[in-house]
This record gives C-alpha cells, structure tokens and sequence, in this order.
C-alpha cells in the first residue's frame, strides 16, 4: 500500500474541523492543523483543544487564512488539504485556492461543504447566498484545475436530533407531548453524526473513487422522513405525541420576520424538510459516489441508536 496522504486541516478547531483532525490522526495520516495563534490567547476551549491535538501527534502550524506567506508554507509541507472553515469564511477559500495553485503539488483538495449539495438544492434566502457561496468555490476549484473531492453529508445529528429539530429553549431532549413538524413531514432528509462524517472523509482522501466527485454520506438507515423520525420517537416512549404541521407558507413568512440568525436557521429547515432538497434526486455515479457503499466496513451510528439515547 502506498504512504498515506500528509493532511492539512484548515477551520481545525471548528465544529466538524475537530472531528476530521481526530479521524485523520487515528488511522495515522501524517496530520498538521492550520491555527490562529491569536486563537490561543483569547479563547481556552480552542487552546484545550489543541493541546489535545498536540496530544494525540497532529503537529500545530500557526497561521492565518489572511496572511498567503503562512498558507503556502502550511500547504507546502502536505499532499492534501481539507477546510472545514464556517460560513462567515466560505468566500475567503479563494486565498486557499490560491495558495494551492502556487504550491503545485497538491493531489486533492477538500473545501468546506459538510452540508448539502449546493449544485442540488432549492433554497430561500438568506441560505441561497450562502449555498451560492459554497458553489463558486467550487466553480473556482474546477477552473483552476485542482483535484478535488466535495463532501456533501447533509444534516449533523447533534443540531437537529436532540430536540427533534424544533429547539425550545432549555431542552435537552425530544418533546414527549407535542412536535411541530415543517411542511407535510413526508420528504425525507439526512442525519450524520460528526464522527462519521469525519471518519468518511478521511477515508476519502487516498481513495481514487472519489477523485473529482462528490462523495455524498446518505447511509439508508439514516435517510428519513420528519414523520418516520416522530413515528420512531414514538415507539421508542411508548407514547403518542401531538403532531402540529406547519405549512410552507407559514414558514416563508416566519423567515422573512425572522432576525439573524433565526431566518437562517428556518430556511435551513425549509430547504431541508420541506424542499427535500437532500433526497430530491438521483446520485449519478459519474460524477458521484456514496459513502456507506464504497465503505460497507464503517459502523455508522444510525439515527435509531442516536435517538434512543435520549429516551
Ligand atoms: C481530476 O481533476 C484534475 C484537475 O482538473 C485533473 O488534472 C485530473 O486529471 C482529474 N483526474 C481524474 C481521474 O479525473
Ligand atoms: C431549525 O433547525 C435548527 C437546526 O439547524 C434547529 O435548532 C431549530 O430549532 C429549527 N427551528 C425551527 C423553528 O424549525
């Protein structure tokens, strides 16, 4: 088997960055996380986690997305690099496509996306900006001729499951007397742990299947509807809860008079339980390729044993 990839993590301490470092350094690719050194002085949670970075053998390089001299020094010394920056850093990939172009060697790169697939989706504003964001990246990685690979792994479980996607204040679990649902609650969506989808990227990255592809992480078990999600909820308590619908229209409305970041957050939901638009189409395998069938040997957490923690 040839070496493993050398991989640059840029957004290391972010909300999914963190898991990808975990997974790259557990099955022992060489592993650098791109930090901001003024990360460290100001904020103890991301300082604790790169101590444990540190801990488990990923070398800290310090840098800043802004500074290009510390990019291309960062992206020199690695094959891959993987961003897994937030949205208010999307557009500014630009810089690390830039770097990537002036190191050459590079064999893949591995923008931001987590989420769903921006080329496919359906949305309202203020999400269809930030979708459209996503796919210049895009549109500019295929320009300069990179290698690439997109992850599109729709919803993280952690944001939506605990409380089965309506958040009251203060819960920490599912309702157990009445769920709203969004729209008719029959078109189905995609919930991924974090650890998961870190574990498929990495998986990823020395994987020529998935070389200039998008890899979509839709385990079967995990592709559900609102309705099958309550129906399972249900059975799991033993009990039958209040189902209040909410119709589009209604939540149209609400984005529109919603404050940031609230209209982000309902037209997220939108796109993704009313519009379908993480199911609403064929996954065509020249350009696309699916993580749970390239690898059977991955135990993904599904979204019954994720779940049935909160019963
Ligand atoms: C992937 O894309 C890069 C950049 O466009 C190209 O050089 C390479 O030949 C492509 N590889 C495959 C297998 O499509
Ligand atoms: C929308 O989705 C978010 C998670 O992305 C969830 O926390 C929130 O409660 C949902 N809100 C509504 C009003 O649907």
């Amino acid at each position: 088997m040839a070496e493993k990839s050398k991989i640059l993590i840029i957004g290391a301490t972010g909300c999914i960055g963190k898991y990808v470092v975990e997974a790259s350094a557990k099955v022992g690719h060489p592993t650098f996380a791109f930090v901001r050194e003024s990360t460290l002085n100001f904020n103890p949670v991301e300082a604790k986690l790169v101590d444990h970075f540190k801990s488990i053998g990923v070398t800290i390089l310090h840098g800043d997305l802004y500074c290009h001299e510390s990019l291309v020094n960062a992206i020199k010394q690695v094959d891959v690099v993987i961003s897994t920056l937030g949205a208010m850093e999307l557009a500014d990939q630009v810089f690390i496509i830039t770097a990537i172009k002036e190191v050459v060697n590079i064999k893949r790169f591995f923008p931001s996306e987590f989420g769903m697939d921006v080329d496919k989706v359906n949305a309202v504003e203020p999400i269809k900006s930030m979708f459209a964001e996503k796919a210049q990246i895009r549109r500019a990685i295929e320009a300069e001729g990179i290698p690439y690979t997109y992850v599109s792994c729709d919803s993280f479980v952690s944001f939506l499951l605990p409380t089965l996607v309506y958040l009251e204040p203060g819960a920490t679990a599912p309702p157990r007397d009445k769920i709203l649902i969004l729209g008719d609650g029959n078109v189905k969506a995609v919930f991924n742990e974090e650890r998961d989808i870190a574990t498929y990227t990495i998986k990823a990255v020395d994987d020529p299947r998935t070389l200039n592809k998008t890899l979509y992480i839709k385990p079967p078990k995990n592709t559900l509807s609102f309705n099958e999600l309550v129906a399972m909820w249900e059975k799991m308590i033993g009990k039958t809860v209040e189902k209040i619908y909410i119709p589009e229209k209604q939540i149209l409305k609400d984005i529109k008079t919603s404050p940031v970041p609230i209209n982000i957050l309902l037209a997220l939901n939108h796109t993704t339980f009313v519009k379908g638009d993480q199911t609403s189409f064929e996954i065509d395998p020249l350009f696309r390729v699916e993580a749970s069938e390239l690898y059977p040997d991955v135990k993904y957490t599904t979204v019954e044993e994720y779940l049935g923690r909160f019963v």
